[in-house]
């Protein structure tokens, strides 16, 4: 893996990064390597000494760990672990503390000895920290220093948890979180209110010390900042990028991680390229967006200056170019999400016939797809298709204490007021009130806790649909049970999840699916529900009704769609703008991304102006997948 030879391509990377299909073949490889170190040190009598990381990203690395255990006797017996982090305040037992994630993760599954592994403490008194810090150090140089240094990234650069800010020297010790950090951990303490404010974290120092590091990272939501980390300064700005710094650092990461990467994004400022449709398209936006120029003012010394003058000569001059371009992504607009009954629809993104179409929408959380097609939900509604939305998971992790609370109380005030005997209901309301009562702080509903909350989200979801005049029939909710079970970051799916989406998918045999996630983090909720979609799909393979299906893709909580990406730009007027805001507070546990959303499609509308194309006030937007690709 270490003396793989760079290519042009690579020219701007300073780190070596390898891009693999998915995070598993990542993880795989990672796994070999750390077991012959394993294997090399036992022959030697000596220990190997890991740094390990938490997260969702090395979780794919920890299971391989475990099956390398369990089927290939790979013992651990030599082994000794240095954690890089942990929250300050969370015990050992805590459910989101460290330790306890590393021992549900990996420890309890493995033969390694328990005073062989270390994890910073917690719950150290403040006026001990430095002390024990120092100790932290002390004991990582007594193992000999770290072999191999595994590592994931935050949103923040951080590493470890050594956010923006961190020197390259910095030692172990406690510092205070980031803001975007403690929104990333929102989901797992169920709210950024509960999240801890502080952490103890290995230093950038200390990493760098480790003899080799191994970064990884997966889905698009780390691309910007993989970027930033891979060709940017060195600079305390992106902690991260201190590792252009060490000497054998290599980075692991997926193809949706790897997208603002120079080779992948503008791949013709760093060598020659194959100008296939796609790419020409691409690359004439992003010289638009460069030159800050609409498509059809881009002219041949612009197209030369910029990496790109073979494509000139392959297909120009500008001006053919340019005209064909601006076609194309005009050609993208259509206020027919469903496709236009009667019209020519050989430049349109969605069929005429057959009219009215089945169209499936698939939305993780109740939130998503509202808050990423409202105006495309209404629209096909309006326009007379038979929409049925399927909310794929309950969502009930995302409603806080006080709105279950909330609905007790009124309940409770509503059975005073009736004349009639309300006794179950003041028992049901009573009881809710005393099992939250008896839940420890941050600790997991009971289950009767958990189905209120999803209940209660179910009211939303029909008062958002309504909205946008999608009737109750028209909706489902399909509880699938990997939710109900888990909880965020250690969901696991199974038969039974895809089974559900299978048969719904049989039952409508739809003509349009909308579903989003295929390019979220393999951990989250979106990219597991999509998966769900991609398994039943693939294995509905040869189905007659298949062949005349189309998926479209819109995104949700990932980064917004690049225009170079969008097959289908569905225009709102701003009374549909205020129609989808209006529908998307229909939630109450809105997140600050869901809330901006309108303001993205604004963004969308914004640069599609830019390019020269009309001026709309918002823009939903959806990419196309191939089903048989899935
Ligand atoms: C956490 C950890 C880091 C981790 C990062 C990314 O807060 N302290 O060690 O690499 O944030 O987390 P994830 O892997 O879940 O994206």
């Amino acid at each position: 893996m270490k003396n793989h030879p760079t290519s042009e391509a690579e020219s701007r990377e300073k780190i070596r990064t390898f891009i693999h299909a998915d995070s598993n073949t990542a993880c795989a490889e990672l796994a070999a390597e750390v077991a012959d170190l394993i294997r090399t040190r036992q022959k030697e009598n000596k220990s190997a000494v890991l740094g390990l990381a938490t997260g969702s990203t090395p979780v794919p690395f920890y299971k391989e760990l475990i099956r390398l255990h369990q089927e290939e006797n790979l013992s651990f017996a030599n082994v000794v672990t240095f954690n890089l982090d942990e929250y300050y305040g969370l015990s050992p037992e805590h459910r989101e503390s460290y330790h306890r994630f590393m021992r549900d993760q990996l420890f309890d599954h493995i033969d390694i000895p328990d005073e062989n592994v270390h994890i910073p403490t917690g719950t150290v008194p403040a006026d001990e920290v430095f002390g024990s810090c120092r100790q932290y150090e002390e004991a990582i140089e007594m193992a000999g220093g770290i072999d191999i240094q595994v590592l994931g990234i935050g949103r923040t650069g951080h590493i470890g948890f050594n956010e923006p800010g961190s020197t390259r020297d910095s030692r172990t010790r406690r510092i205070t979180l980031d803001p975007v950090t403690r929104q990333d951990a929102a989901g797992d303490f169920l709210g950024e209110e509960n999240v801890p404010r502080f952490a103890i974290t290995m230093g950038v120092g200390t990493i760098l010390s480790a003899r080799r590091v191994v970064l990884m990272a997966w889905g698009e939501n780390k691309a910007a900042v993989l970027a930033r980390t891979v060709e940017g300064p060195v600079t305390d700005s992106v902690p991260a990028s201190f590792l252009q710094e060490h000497a054998d650092a290599t980075f692991l990461i997926d193809e949706a991680a790897s997208k603002e990467l120079t080779r992948i994004k503008t791949p013709w400022l760093v060598g020659a390229v194959e100008w296939e449709p796609l790419r020409t398209r691409g690359a004439v936006i992003w010289l638009a967006g460069t030159l800050k120029e609409p498509i059809l003012k881009l002219v041949d010394r612009g197209y030369n200056e910029n990496g790109m003058s073979e494509l000139l000569t392959e297909q120009g001059p500008a001006y053919n170019l340019n005209i064909r371009i601006f076609n194309e992504i005009q050609h993208t607009i259509s206020g027919w999400p469903g496709g236009k009954p009667n019209a020519d629809d050989t430049h349109r993104p969605e069929r005429a016939a057959p009219f009215p179409k089945r169209v499936l929408i698939f939305s993780p959380e109740p939130h998503d797809a509202i808050a990423s097609m409202a105006g495309t939900v209404n629209r096909l509604c309006e326009q007379g298709h038979e929409v049925l939305l399927i909310n794929q998971t309950s969502g009930s992790l995302r409603v806080p204490d006080t709105e279950a609370i909330r609905f007790c109380h009124a309940l409770l005030e509503t059975a005073s007021d009736q004349e009639t005997n309300w006794t179950g209901q003041i028992a049901y309301a009573k009881g809710i009130i005393e099992r939250l009562q008896a839940k420890g702080f941050n600790d997991i509903d009971p289950p009767e806790v958990r189905r209120l909350k999803a209940l209660l989200l179910r009211g939303e979801a029909l008062d958002a649909a309504a909205v946008c005049k999608l009737p109750p029939t028209c909706i489902r909710f399909l509880d699938l049970p990997f939710y109900d079970k888990g909880r965020y970051r250690r969901f696991e799916l199974t038969d039974a999840d895809v089974t559900l989406v299978r048969q719904v998918l049989e039952e409508v045999k739809p003509h349009q699916v909308y579903a989003t996630g295929n390019l979220a983090d393999p951990s989250t909720m979106q990219s597991l529900c999509f998966r769900t979609l991609s398994q039943a799909l693939s294995n509905l393979k040869g189905a007659s009704w298949l062949k005349d299906c189309r998926l479209w893709m819109y995104r949700g909580k990932e980064i917004p769609v690049q225009v170079a990406e969008i097959a289908m730009a569905v225009p709102m007027s701003p009374d549909q703008a205020n129609l989808k805001n209006h529908s998307i507070h229909q939630f109450q546990s809105i997140t600050e991304t869901e809330s901006n959303a309108v303001n993205q499609n604004r963004e969308i509308a914004a640069q599609y102006d830019r390019l020269g194309m009309a001026e709309y006030e918002a823009i939903e937007a959806f990419e196309r997948e191939t089903i048989s690709d899935l």
